[in-house]
């Protein structure tokens, strides 16, 4: 599914990220343009789901969680990453925000999680699934901790970001931050848009549909529920 050149990428990229990793991308992820994304996707996930548990997978600092708790303090929120270094540094900034009772961040690779079945009313996701080494098998995993009626929505960065959505950026950020975004999608192994969209295919969710959250393209699968 992706071109050879992503997948040499994808072989040599790590899947969680380990310590010094973590603390530059705590630090960078403290900046305006991705504050202002988990800002944006946090009230489009409130969209699909405005109440009831939501699992953040592959949460890193965890700082859409927090998000999600600013706007909608009655959620239950779970965030779930595949790298000790980075669930350590959730952990402090929840802890920092005074949220660790509130908010529990977990270790565990999407996967394989450790969540019992139809446990969650949402599973979302940023900026991680294009390190997933196995995506359709998360897709499942992911498709078996929802409950039925349920979204699970993915949101990366692509490929081929249109060309507006880029305008939009710098219209908002600069010129400079939208040249790094763009350069960016060149060393990591993101999809293109296309086969973002048919990353559900082989799973058991129905076909999904993709849009653009700011400078994210989001894929929006749903757990129908079964008829009776
Ligand atoms: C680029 S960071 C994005 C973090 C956060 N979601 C954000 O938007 O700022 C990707 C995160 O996904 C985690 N990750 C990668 N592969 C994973 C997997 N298979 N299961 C769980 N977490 C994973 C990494 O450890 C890392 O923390």
């Amino acid at each position: 599914m992706l071109s050879p050149a992503r997948r040499l990428l994808k072989y040599f990229h790590c899947e969680g990220i380990p310590w010094p990793g973590t603390a530059f991308y705590n630090a960078i992820s403290k900046t305006g343009i991705f504050q202002r994304t988990y800002e944006l996707v946090a009230r489009d996930i409130l969209g699909y789901c405005p109440g009831g548990n939501i699992l953040d997978v592959g949460t890193g600092p965890g700082w859409l969680l927090l998000k999600l708790h600013q706007n909608s303090p009655g959620l239950r929120l779970t965030g779930l990453d595949a790298s000790a270094s980075m669930v350590a540094k959730a952990r402090k900034n929840m802890a920092s925000a005074g949220l660790s009772e509130v908010i529990e961040v977990q270790e565990g690779n999407a996967r394989h999680m450790p969540f019992a079945d139809d446990s969650f009313d949402a599973v979302v996701s940023t900026g991680s699934i294009h390190h997933w080494r196995d995506p359709e098998a998360a897709l499942g995993d992911i498709y078996r901790v929802l409950k039925q009626g349920g979204y699970a929505l993915m949101y990366d960065l692509v490929s081929d970001t249109p060309s507006s959505v880029l305008k939009e950026t710098a219209r908002e950020f600069g010129t400079f931050k939208m040249l790094l975004l763009w350069l960016h999608a060149f060393e990591e192994p993101f999809y293109s848009t296309k086969d973002f969209e048919l990353l559900g295919r082989f799973t058991l969710f129905e076909e999904g549909r993709i849009r653009f959250v700011g400078v994210l393209c989001c894929l929006v699968l749903k757990k129908e529920t079964a008829s009776t």
